[in-house]
């Protein structure tokens, strides 16, 4: 199939990272354009491409944009842009490759958000594993201010835009974006109810746009080649191409970026090579750990866009990190692994989820260890369906979605582990 390779044309480049390279492959060549342009104007191109947020909630990116409050109504406030470059979510590893191949080109998307959003300071939030990713990007931005790419009066357009590099100490609740900016200013990175969302009141208070790693890294493409052309690629609703992380059970594990839409068999058994020898599909997690599970029935009637996951398997695309299982996997086993994570990682601020996701690990770890009733396992239902939609921010819905999925598509597998155990599963 030929599309373009938005996002990973230059991975395979030697140095990709080095500005001179990054600058040979076309990268900051959309800067003049942009630079020229009225900044409604940059919002609308990217409102009429109809890209979505890639961090896992597919939210239109150019209407985000324009909720960012007016300048005679933001009472002197300076606006904030800030990457989300967390990656934690178990089974996501896309941004890593952006941040490490290419730097520059999302450096040169945030330029150009920054010239839309009238953003004079902005803020690369990276996960405290990634100090290594974050070595490399303070070397890109130092390259890109040395040439004047970064800084006062860009490339002599008038416009100013410093840009640095946040690390944050390695709490996958920080990817949350209330949780970021509370982080970035120094607080405990907690979420924090919405409304406000945080293009009207974010960092410090002011209007801030979070956006993801690869919805940033984007924009040039779109800009270089207008809103048509992006929506000629993918499907009607989820246009442009998007980089999916797949690991598990598959002969080659990586990161593709294809054109949504695709099969989502061609992505497993294509791209990702298919499975092992001898081996069957037995599960997947199409989108991130948080995402419900999905059926070998489901697989082969879902193409990888955000409304056929939806529609046919009841579940997400979400940051489009894939999971591949096959008949070998203990399913009890996979789940409570998830759970422990969870467990692991909530914020406490929330009853249900502090409390709820440590007891559903728990009691996962008896189901798994042979050691639970069936009524343990309506426990667990009834546990997760009061964490789902009952927290602060949506980490409670991600741990329940998961254990209430796999319940339900992988019923079998679990009262295998109980019978004879007691009675009571509904
Ligand atoms: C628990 C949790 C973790 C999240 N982690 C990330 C993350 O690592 N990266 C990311 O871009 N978005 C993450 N998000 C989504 C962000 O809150 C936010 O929606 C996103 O950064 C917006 O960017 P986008 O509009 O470009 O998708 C997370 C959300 C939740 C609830
Ligand atoms: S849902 Fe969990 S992670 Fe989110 S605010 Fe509540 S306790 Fe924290």
């Amino acid at each position: 199939m030929d599309f373009p390779r938005i996002l990973s044309g230059n991975w395979e480049t030697p140095d990709s990272h080095r500005l001179t390279v990054a600058r040979s492959r076309g990268v900051y060549s959309r800067l003049p354009k942009a630079l020229g342009m009225a900044p409604a104007d940059i919002t609308a191109v990217v409102k009429d491409s109809g890209l979505r947020g890639r961090g896992g909630a597919g939210f239109p990116t150019g209407m985000k944009w324009t909720f960012v409050p007016a300048l005679e109504k933001r009472k002197g406030k300076p606006v904030y842009l800030l990457c989300n470059a967390d990656e934690s979510e178990p089974g996501t590893f896309k941004d890593r490759y952006c941040l490490w191949l290419d730097p520059h080109l999302l450096i040169e998307g945030m330029i150009i958000a920054a010239r839309a959003l009238d953003v004079r300071v902005g803020y690369i939030y990276i996960r405290g594993e990634f100090r290594y990713i974050a070595r490399r990007l303070d070397e890109a931005l130092a390259e890109a201010y040395t040439a004047g790419l970064l800084g006062k009066n860009i490339l002599g357009s008038g416009t100013d835009f410093d840009l640095y590099v946040h690390v944050g100490a390695g709490a996958y609740i920080c990817g949350e974006e209330t949780a970021l900016i509370s982080s970035l200013e120094g607080e405990k990175g907690q979420p924090k109810l919405k409304p406000p969302f945080p293009a009207v009141e974010g960092a410090w208070r002011a209007p801030t746009i979070v956006n993801n790693v690869e919805t940033l890294a984007v924009v040039p493409w779109i800009i270089e080649n207008g809103a048509a052309a992006y929506k000629a690629i993918g499907t009607e609703k989820s246009p442009g191409t998007k980089l999916f992380s797949v690991s598990g059970h598959v002969r080659k594990p990586g990161v593709y970026e294809i054109p949504l839409g695709l099969p989502m068999t061609t992505l497993i058994n294509e791209y990702a090579g298919g499975l092992l020898p001898g081996r069957k599909l037995k599960a997947v997690i199409p989108g991130g750990s948080s995402v419900p599970v999905m059926t070998p029935a489901e697989v082969e009637l879902c193409s990888m866009d955000y409304e056929s996951i939806q529609t046919n398997a009841g579940s997400y695309l979400g940051s489009g990190g894939m999971i591949v299982m096959d008949d070998t996997t203990d399913l009890v086993a996979a789940l409570t692994n998830l759970l422990r994570f969870y467990a692991h990682e909530s914020c406490g601020q929330c009853t249900p989820c502090r409390e709820g996701c440590g007891w559903m690990y728990q009691i996962l770890c008896r189901v798994r260890d042979g050691d639970a009733t069936a009524a343990d396992l309506v426990t667990l239902r009834d546990l997760a369906d009061n964490i789902h939609s009952k927290t602060i921010c949506f980490f409670g819905a991600s741990a329940a979605m998961p254990v209430q999925s796999f319940l339900t598509k992988f019923r079998s597998e679990f009262l295998d582990r109980v019978q004879g155990r007691g009675a009571g599963a509904a």
